[in-house]
């Protein structure tokens, strides 16, 4: 008689005991604050970081940019890091995740090829195409003449959108056939041209049809085959209160967004993220990182406007505090391929709301080197994450970018939640300090006691 197997029950999912974050800004300060929180966890060490993650309980600081892959992959080595998070895009799109992959090394983060889909809006237009997402009509162009050319014949104006990583800056919504083509000379003449390796060296653009409804942030942890949605989420993305003025990367955000129930996610699952997952891996592409699927909700239905390759800024911030401390167990499950063998993730049902402090000028020019003052101390539903800051050398921490701060505040209701945050607000502050008081407007009843 044959004797008994016993199959070994699955492996459990291993917790990373030194985690690296790659990035300087509020969603890596977010990040190694929600890492350094996991148990098991011993070390976040953060590359470059800023004047916040200096201070972050369970954090260290390493002096690396984060285009210089050999100091990276050298400092890996040296602490034994057993995950790499990496937080920006530009990093991915240069290959970042593929040189530290290659020598070993567990990333959360897509390879240069996954990266496309946020670093060539012509490429993610064409993959979405192949695997029927839907998305608004589009015609990509490679040479001036070609771009007007397809606006004349449309005849109506359309969005324009340069190829290629531009700092958010690279779309042009017109309302005017006149502002269109003024937009396509702009490409053409190489205004949005990024020195990223791996980017097309000829600008080239994609015309879009121009959509109209609310917009909603859905992001998507994955190993590449399965994947755990974290709530929806709404951003602010103008710099003036009642959304005008100028685009930034974002004045503030709130999650979760009612604009999309239990069912709207399953229709992002099944319509958006599935798909664009099985057309990855058609491709060869072993995706392992978060996709962000910007979402625009149409009368026709729900259209995606835009796929990155990490997560938003400031949904980053807003969600980390809703996540329960499995969350690096999720992100090395994720980085090695057995996201089904990790825990489930816990998911806080409660609502969070975020708001952004910028210095006086953003998002033009602003000035720098102003201390920051004020501390939120350890308050457990509020939280106080740096992105435009620097330790200066005489100790203090000083204002080094357009967005400075993040205040992220929960509670059980959306007016608590963003009275704790102004509160916060209120209580930190630097030289010139600009921010929107009516972040949230969607959710609120109450228009929170000003600072
Ligand atoms: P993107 O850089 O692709 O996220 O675009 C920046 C912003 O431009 C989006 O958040 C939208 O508000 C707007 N946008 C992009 N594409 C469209 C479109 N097809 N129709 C209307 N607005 C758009
Ligand atoms: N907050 C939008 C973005 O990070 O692109």
């Amino acid at each position: 008689m044959a004797p008994l197997t016993v199959t070994d029950p699955s492996p459990p999912s291993p917790v990373p005991a030194r985690i690296l974050v790659v990035g300087g800004g509020g969603r890596e300060n977010a990040l190694g604050w929600a890492l350094a929180r996991c148990p098991g966890v011993e070390q976040v060490l953060v590359a470059p970081g800023n004047g916040g993650t200096t201070a972050l309980a369970g954090c260290g600081q390493l002096p690396i940019a984060e285009s210089d892959h050999g100091a990276l992959a050298a400092a890996c080595r040296a602490h034994a890091i057993d995950l790499v998070v990496v937080g920006p895009e530009a990093p991915l799109a240069a290959g970042l995740a593929d040189r530290l992959r290659s020598e070993g090394l567990a990333v959360f983060g897509p390879g240069a090829d996954g990266a496309l889909l946020e670093a060539s809006k012509r490429w993610a237009k064409d993959l979405m195409q192949e695997a029927g997402v839907p998305t608004a009509g589009y015609w990509a162009a490679t040479d001036r003449q070609q771009a007007l050319d397809a606006l004349e014949r449309h005849g109506r104006p359309l969005v324009v959108k340069a190829d290629g990583l531009a700092a958010g800056k690279g779309v042009t919504v017109a309302d005017s056939l006149e502002q269109c083509r003024e937009a396509i000379e702009e490409v053409f003449a190489g205004r949005f041209q990024s020195a990223a390796p791996g980017e097309a060296a000829a600008p080239s653009l994609v015309l879009e049809e121009r959509l109209h409804g609310p917009e909603v942030s859905v992001f998507a942890l994955t190993d590449g085959r399965s994947m755990v949605l974290l709530p929806p989420a709404q951003d602010h993305k103008r710099i003036g209160e009642g959304d005008t003025g100028p685009n930034t990367g974002g004045m503030g955000a709130y999650a979760p967004a009612r604009l999309l129930d239990a069912a709207g996610m399953e229709q992002v699952r099944q319509r958006v993220l599935e798909p664009i997952l099985a057309a990855l891996r058609a491709r060869g592409i072993d995706y392992r990182g978060v996709i962000f699927a910007g979402l625009m909700l149409t009368e026709e239905g729900l259209r995606v406007i835009e796929f990155n390759c990490r997560f938003g800024d400031p949904e980053c911030e807003t969600l980390m505090p809703l996540l329960g401390p499995e969350l690096a167990q999720v992100l090395l499950a994720c980085a090695t391929g057995r996201l089904e063998q990790a825990p489930p993730l816990t998911i806080e049902p409660r609502c969070s709301a975020c708001v952004i402090a910028a210095a006086a000028g953003y998002p033009g020019e602003v000035r720098r080197g102003d201390p920051i003052d004020g501390d939120l101390g350890d308050a457990p539903d509020l939280q106080l994450f740096h992105a435009g800051s620097r330790r200066s050398e005489a100790g203090p921490v000083v204002t080094a970018g357009g967005r400075v701060l993040a205040v992220v505040a929960q509670a059980d209701d959306f007016d608590t939640a963003f009275e704790r945050a102004y509160d916060g607000l209120g209580r930190v502050g630097f030289e010139g300090m600009v921010y929107r008081r009516d972040i949230g407007h969607q959710v609120r009843t109450r228009r929170p006691a000003l600072p």
